[in-house]
């Protein structure tokens, strides 16, 4: 097995499952266009996250890393007429690319982008004291995962499900003196979800497009 392969299968499965979609395509071209890294979730993997979002009812669904929108959307679609998405996102360059993205794909009345570091973001939103989000996404940068998770728990209700993208990396998670902080990070994070008394969740490995990388899963229990 090998990247090429992985890489065929997951044309494959885009091909079954994913339709050829103007917003999303035009979202990717229009990301790459402006120079963003090329590091958005898969088709398929943006697909599992709108029917994850279906599956539970989300109606307010929090982002953590917004790039240029492509998660963002797949989100979106799923929410209600009345339904909320917030995203944080550092780079002004990219929040600005994202809500062009949005816009176009007809989600800018239920999408806020939100600029800023997602450990001042963050707990700003909590201060809002908001309705607790249904799902949150986090895929910001890795040593922010730790925490992260914390502010998450904070803006939770028992049943949300916390999905956190890219915590396999290529399997070296399991090297626990890796140099990497974003290993670092990641693993800092797993260790973190597992003993967190409040939810009960899980990794999946996951390989495709992307490479070899993994998704954790989480629901808050109380
Ligand atoms: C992997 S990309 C997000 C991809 C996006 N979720 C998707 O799949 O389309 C990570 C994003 O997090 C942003 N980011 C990095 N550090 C951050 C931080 N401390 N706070 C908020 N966003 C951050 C980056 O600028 C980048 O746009």
């Amino acid at each position: 097995m090998n990247q090429e392969r992985w890489s065929a299968v997951d044309d494959y499965i885009a091909d079954l499952f994913v339709s050829p979609d103007g917003a999303l395509d035009q979202t990717l071209a229009a990301s790459s266009a402006t120079g963003l890294p090329e590091i958005a979730v898969s088709p398929v993997q943006g697909k599992l996250l709108m029917l994850l979002a279906q599956a539970i009812g989300a109606q307010r669904i929090l982002e953590i890393g917004t790039l240029g929108g492509y998660s963002t959307i797949w989100l979106a679609r799923a929410l209600p007429d009345d339904g909320r998405l917030v995203s944080l996102e550092f780079n002004p360059k990219h929040a600005e690319v994202a809500r062009t993205n949005i816009g176009e794909a007809g989600l800018a009345g239920k999408v806020e982008v939100r600029v800023g570091r997602a450990q001042e973001t963050l707990p700003q939103l909590v201060d809002e004291n908001p309705v607790p989000f249904d799902l949150i996404f986090i895929d910001a940068d890795k040593p922010g995962y730790p925490d992260y998770l914390e502010w998450s728990l904070k803006l939770s209700r028992p049943g949300t499900l916390i999905i956190a993208d890219n915590v396999v990396r290529n399997g070296e998670v399991v090297t626990p003196d890796a140099d990497d902080p974003n290993v670092q990070g990641v693993r800092l994070f797993n260790e973190r979800l597992a003993a967190e008394p409040r939810v009960s969740g899980t990794i999946l490995q996951v390989v495709g497009s992307k490479g070899y990388d993994g998704l954790a899963l989480a629901v808050v229990q109380v």
